[in-house]
């Protein structure tokens, strides 16, 4: 999986290794409560529903996007009420995202986040309802979010609701990556498709965070352009995964790109060259945070973390 790093960086601290481990799982425990504090009961009638969702918010996901939201929150206030709000709007987009990706109709995936997908576990309907609830209750989470202005609210739906949809958002990439199968794969089309399916929810991630911390405009333009080079870093990296990771270590099948004939980074441009670009945009991503100092740590350990990460 490393084969293809071969540059020199200063060592690393493992103590600040050991420290971020820590606060990254902090992070998930804070997520993961929040949302079960969201997510309607199992025992809530109609059951069947509930139990959908929660079996795929609680898989075990990375939580990637909402740290990420945490973190740039962090990275301009010390305080950023409504921000632990938009973090659960995220990651309850973000899931929904994945139990549609995985239906028949899109990718046909049985595996996901180590358990059978949604669809082989709960039937299609289910799935695709679950999918619908998730992102309904998005933005009845963002409605409730405690900022001390409304238009912060607004702005919170806003960033959510353009980047997951179309055009340039995320139900744009989506159907570019799905009629984009079997085609001649472009840069340019490949550009276009990783920025909208996948790049569009991780840099609204940043934004929401720096929104919820009241980041004037240029801080906030500055962890914008941060958001788009880890959001195309993010694909690069996932599209690499699929081809050198297995799917034990995934828990998402290895090796399907190539069999579907997808528009990725390796199929455009091969391993090493992939690589190498994923590494351009992260080093693009710290260069764009340099000037925030240490308020802005976090936000290059999730940047290194989206690199270098296994799953
Ligand atoms: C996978 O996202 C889907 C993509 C957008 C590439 P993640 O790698 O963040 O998946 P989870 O949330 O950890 O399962
Ligand atoms: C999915 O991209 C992006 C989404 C919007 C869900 P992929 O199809 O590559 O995601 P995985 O590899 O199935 O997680
Ligand atoms: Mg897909
Ligand atoms: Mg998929
Ligand atoms: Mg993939």
């Amino acid at each position: 999986m490393s084969s293809h790093r071969h540059h020199s960086r200063p060592a690393p601290d493992p103590q600040a290794a050991v420290d971020f481990q820590s606060w990254l799982e902090q992070q998930r425990g804070r997520v993961e409560s929040a949302l079960d504090h969201w997510l309607p009961r199992e025992e809530e009638p109609p059951q069947i529903i509930h139990r959908a969702m929660r079996y795929s918010v609680f898989a075990g996901g990375k939580r990637i996007r909402p740290i990420l939201c945490l973190a740039a929150a962090e990275a301009v206030a010390s305080e950023a009420p409504g921000v632990m709000e938009a973090a659960c709007a995220l990651e309850m987009v973000h899931t929904y995202s994945l139990i549609h990706d995985d239906l028949p109709a899109l990718d046909n995936d049985d595996f996901r986040r180590g358990r059978p997908t949604c669809h082989k576990q709960f039937g299609e309907a289910i799935a695709i309802l679950a999918g619908d609830a998730l992102l309904t209750l998005a933005f009845h989470v963002l409605a409730r979010a405690e900022c001390p202005a409304p238009e912060t609210r607004a702005r919170l739906v806003e960033e959510l609701s353009t980047a997951a949809g179309t055009p340039g958002g995320m139900i744009a990439g989506q159907v570019e990556d799905l009629e984009g199968e079997g085609k001649a794969p472009t840069p340019e089309l490949l550009e276009s498709i990783h920025r909208a399916k996948t790049g569009a929810l991780l840099t609204a991630a940043v934004r929401m965070g720096a929104i919820c911390g009241n980041a004037p405009p240029e801080p906030l333009e500055a962890l914008t352009r941060y958001g788009r080079h880890v959001g195309l870093a993010f694909q690069i990296v996932d599209d690499l995964l699929d081809v050198e990771q297995s799917t034990e270590t995934l828990g998402k099948t290895a090796g399907k790109d190539a069999k579907q004939k997808k528009i990725t980074f390796p199929a455009v441009y091969g391993l090493p060259a992939s690589h190498r670009m994923a590494e351009q945009e992260i080093s693009a991503a710290l260069r764009e945070i340099e000037g925030f100092g240490e308020r802005a740590r976090r936000l290059r350990e999730m940047a290194l973390l989206v690199l270098h990460r296994s799953r």
